[in-house]
Formats: C-alpha cells, sequence, structure tokens
C-alpha cells in the first residue's frame, strides 16, 4: 500500500508537477492536500504544455482519480476555469475528480483582504503573496466564524451564511482600506454567482477523508502532491515570509486526513539552485549578473503572477533542514541543465551568524536577514546537459555536483532532471 509523498525542499517552484506527472503511472489516487489558486504546477505531456493550479498534476493520466483534499483552500471560479481549459484540449475525463466538501472556499472578501493586508506587515517588507486570498481564507477557517465550506454551499443556510458575512466584511473591509477606496460587497450577487459555481461543481463533491481511507486500507497506491515548499510552511518557515499552510511534509497528513502509517515514501524536490518569488529573506540570493543568467536560462518568472523570481545558489543548510523536517527519503535533482554554463558552481554549506558557523537553519527572521553563508566552490561544466538520458552522459564536474549535494543534505539522488519534458528525466533509483 504505498503512498508516496511529493515534496518541494525550496521556496516552492522547485518543478513538483513534472515529477508528480511522472510518478502518476505507478499511483492510483493522486491528492492535492493544502494551499491553493496560488501554486502554478507545470506539466509537459510531448509538446504541450500545462499549467495547473487546484487540479493534481495526475489529472493528464486518464485513468487516474484525483483528489482535491479537505485542507485545500478552493477558489471555485478558477477550478471551474481550469475544468474548462483543458477540456478545450481534449482533456475531459473528469469522471474520476472528487473535491473534499470540507475544502474551504475562497470568496471576494478574502482576495480583497489579501490585497490590502500584504501591505501591512509589522516588519515593514511586504510578503508579497500571490494575491489569491489565501492567507484570508485560511484565516477565516481557523477563526470559524466566517467561514464557509463547500459542503454549506449545499444546505438551505447558505445564502443567510453570505449575508452573514458580507455585512462583517463590508465593515472589516471598510475600517482596512477607508472610505474613500471602499466598494462594498453586494450579498445577493455574491450568492447568486456561488450558488451557480456550486451546481457546477456538484458532481466532483465527495467526502474525500473517507474515500481517501477507504482507499488506502484497500492498499490502493497514492500520491501526495505537495503545493509550494517546505520553506513557506507556515509553522516551520521562513515566518511571517510563507504561505497560510503546511507546505513541507508535515502537511501531508492534516490536509488529506490520511494518518501517517500510510506514508511510505517522500521524495524531496530540489532545483540545482534556489528560487523565491515574493518577500522574505534568501541567504544565498545573487542578485547581479549570476543570479540573472540562471534566471534567464532557467526562464524564472513565475506561474502564477509572472513576477520575476529571485534566484541564487544552492543553499544546503536550508535543504538538508527540510529534507529532515518532511521525512525525505531521497531527492530528486531538477532543472540540473541551467546551471550549463556557468565557469564555477557555489553551494552553501553553513552559515555564520556572530562569529560562529553552523548548520543549523534559524527559527527567527532577523537571524536569516543576518546569517552569511559560508559557500564550497565546485568546478562547473559548459556542457549542454538536455539531451542526457543516463547517468554516464553528464560531464564530471556535474556528477561531482550532484555526489556534494546528497551528502550535504544526507539523502540519495533518485532522480535528475535535464528539461521539462517526460523524456529529459535520469532515474538512479527504482521509482517509488
Ligand atoms: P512547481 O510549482 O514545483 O510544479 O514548478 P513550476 O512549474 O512553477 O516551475 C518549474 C518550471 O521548470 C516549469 O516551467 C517546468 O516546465 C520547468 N522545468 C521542469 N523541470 C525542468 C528541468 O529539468 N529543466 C528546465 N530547464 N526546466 C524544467
Ligand atoms: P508552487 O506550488 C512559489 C509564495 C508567494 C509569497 C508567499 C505567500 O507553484 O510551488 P500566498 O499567496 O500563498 O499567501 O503567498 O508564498 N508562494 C509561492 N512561491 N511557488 C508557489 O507555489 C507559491 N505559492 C505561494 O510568492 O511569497
Ligand atoms: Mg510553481
Amino acid at each position: 500500500m504505498p503512498g508516496t509523498c511529493v515534496i518541494g525542499l525550496q521556496w516552492g517552484d522547485e518543478a513538483k508537477g513534472k515529477i508528480v506527472d511522472l510518478l502518476t503511472q505507478q499511483h492510483d489516487v493522486v491528492v492535492r492536500y493544502q494551499g491553493g489558486a496560488n501554486a502554478g504546477h507545470t506539466v509537459m505531456v510531448g509538446e504541450e504544455v500545462y499549467k495547473l493550479s487546484l487540479l493534481p498534476s495526475g489529472v493528464l493520466t486518464p485513468g487516474v482519480t484525483c483528489v482535491i483534499a479537505g485542507g485545500v483552500v478552493l477558489h471555485p471560479e478558477k477550478a471551474l476555469q481550469e475544468l474548462d481549459e483543458l477540456s478545450a484540449r481534449q482533456i475531459e475525463d473528469f469522471d474520476n475528480l472528487k473535491i473534499s466538501d470540507r475544502v474551504h472556499v475562497i470568496y471576494p472578501w478574502h482576495l480583497a483582504e489579501d490585497r490590502v493586508l500584504d501591505k501591512s506587515t509589522s516588519d515593514g517588507e511586504n510578503i508579497g503573496t500571490t494575491g489569491r486570498g489565501i492567507g484570508p481564507c485560511y484565516r477565516d477557517k481557523v477563526g470559524r466564524s466566517y467561514a464557509i465550506r463547500l459542503g454549506d454551499m449545499y444546505r438551505d443556510t447558505f445564502r443567510e451564511q453570505v449575508q452573514h458575512n458580507v455585512g462583517v466584511k463590508n465593515e472589516i473591509l471598510q475600517a482596512m482600506m477607508g472610505t474613500k477606496n471602499f466598494k462594498p460587497l453586494h450579498a445577493e450577487e455574491i450568492y447568486t454567482q456561488y450558488a451557480a459555481y456550486a451546481e457546477r461543481l456538484q458532481p466532483y463533491v465527495a467526502d474525500t477523508t473517507d474515500y481517501l481511507l477507504t482507499q488506502a486500507e484497500a492498499g490502493r497506491r497514492i500520491l501526495f502532491e505537495g503545493a509550494q515548499g517546505a520553506l513557506l510552511d507556515v509553522d516551520h518557515g521562513t515566518y511571517p515570509f510563507v504561505t497560510s499552510s503546511n507546505s513541507s511534509g508535515v502537511g501531508v497528513c492534516n490536509g488529506s486526513g490520511l494518518p501517517a502509517r500510510y506514508i511510505n515514501n517522500v521524495l524531496g524536490i530540489v532545483k540545482a539552485y534556489s528560487s523565491r518569488v515574493g518577500g522574505g529573506p534568501f541567504p544565498t540570493e545573487q542578485d547581479n549578473q549570476i543570479g540573472q543568467q540562471i534566471r534567464d536560462q532557467g526562464n524564472e518568472y513565475g506561474t502564477v503572477t509572472k513576477r520575476p523570481r529571485r534566484c541564487g545558489w544552492l543553499d544546503a543548510v536550508a535543504v538538508r533542514y527540510t529534507a529532515r523536517l518532511s521525512g525525505v527519503d531521497a531527492i530528486s535533482v531538477m532543472l540540473l541543465d541551467v546551471l550549463s554554463g556557468l565557469e564555477e558552481v557555489k553551494i552553501c554549506t553553513a552559515y555564520r551568524l556572530d562569529g560562529q558557523e553552523s548548520n543549523r537553519f534559524p527559527s527567527h527572521v532577523d537571524d536569516l536577514r543576518r546569517v552569511e553563508p559560508v559557500y564550497e566552490t565546485l568546478p562547473g561544466w559548459q556542457e549542454d546537459l538536455t539531451q542526457a538520458t543516463n547517468l554516464a552522459d553528464l560531464p564530471a564536474p556535474a556528477m561531482a555536483y550532484l555526489q556534494r549535494v546528497s551528502e550535504l543534505v544526507g539523502v540519495p539522488v533518485a532522480m535528475v532532471s535535464v528539461g521539462p519534458a517526460r523524456s529529459q528525466t535520469i532515474a538512479l533509483h527504482e521509482l517509488p
């Protein structure tokens, strides 16, 4: 009964979508269990490129059951748009899609709150959210008083719930935005719009907690698709510059409803360098020619917001921490091809803080801001790696780089990716 988790070990965009798509073939069920439409997962099938925000990346493989579990926050319009876009591209087999009736639903007030709140951290630096209403929706979920779950939208009380929330949210938004910028929300309009979404989504709504427990008990193979990356985990990441869910391995159980006993493989996804989109500390950032070269070669622009991603060297202190935190068995090293053409490549092996060297990842953002990375420099390589199909095709310095990353992170490398296509993947170990 293998349960396999795919977890990003950096700040997101590690190419999780590509690996989930590849592993889907060996699984019966693929599950998104946290985050929402802040995710942008790219899957390439032949020459076709798909960008998925809410639907699991398994949706491109016919016959596989795709589940959006209760820990996700769902923007219904985005979900329907994604289904429509896939249908227009002849991906139409959604009979096996299940959306939890427990998912919390994103409403227009969440989007409005996200826009206002992002500019008002006490820290002085903006989080730089994706503007998808993620934080405000999770806050209402935990706060309980103003939350609406998908299952609520099929009850007689739904209209009243919307009216109640709109009344309060208008007052809150007006206080936050000031009377001049504030445009009141209209309860009846929102109710009508969301009732229509509910109707269209109805065929997919299910008790996915019960479904997944039943599948796991029957020994079916379940693949968990993490969104974001472990450094964005609300409890264990670079708080407050994080997302609002548990995006490290620790979030799989609470988001899906499946206990840890059903997880027996955790694959950590690591970019061969680092990238971050949005605010927050980034010790190995290269705000210079090297960073620009990586951005250009890796096409490092946000899948969701199109923002240029900040780029830098691989941070083995951070990845070792997140690999331990997520219980990673092996890593996939992605976008190795992007580093071709550099004279030398660097890996951060320790942090220097107040004159002391350490490989502990600091728990407070102020300390992370102050650390000075200690680098190990390795020879670069000039060869194009995109045609490599096995390890023997890689130049010796690229092999040495992989070897060192594995040693520093403390787990074996299971896969190496040298391009976005399925075929541009080198498997080193038997896949889970
Ligand atoms: P995710 O959010 O973790 O699924 O990652 P994104 O889709 O946001 O970003 C990864 C990007 O890298 C996508 O555009 C992929 O098509 C692309 N990609 C995936 N693997 C490779 C690779 O090995 N090399 C290169 N050059 N691009 C890759
Ligand atoms: P995938 O799944 C990269 C970042 C945002 C911002 C912070 C909080 O594609 O890897 P949010 O909208 O979640 O409140 O924003 O988190 N962020 C991501 N960065 N990849 C993602 O998803 C991200 N999802 C959120 O840029 O800094
Ligand atoms: Mg992404």
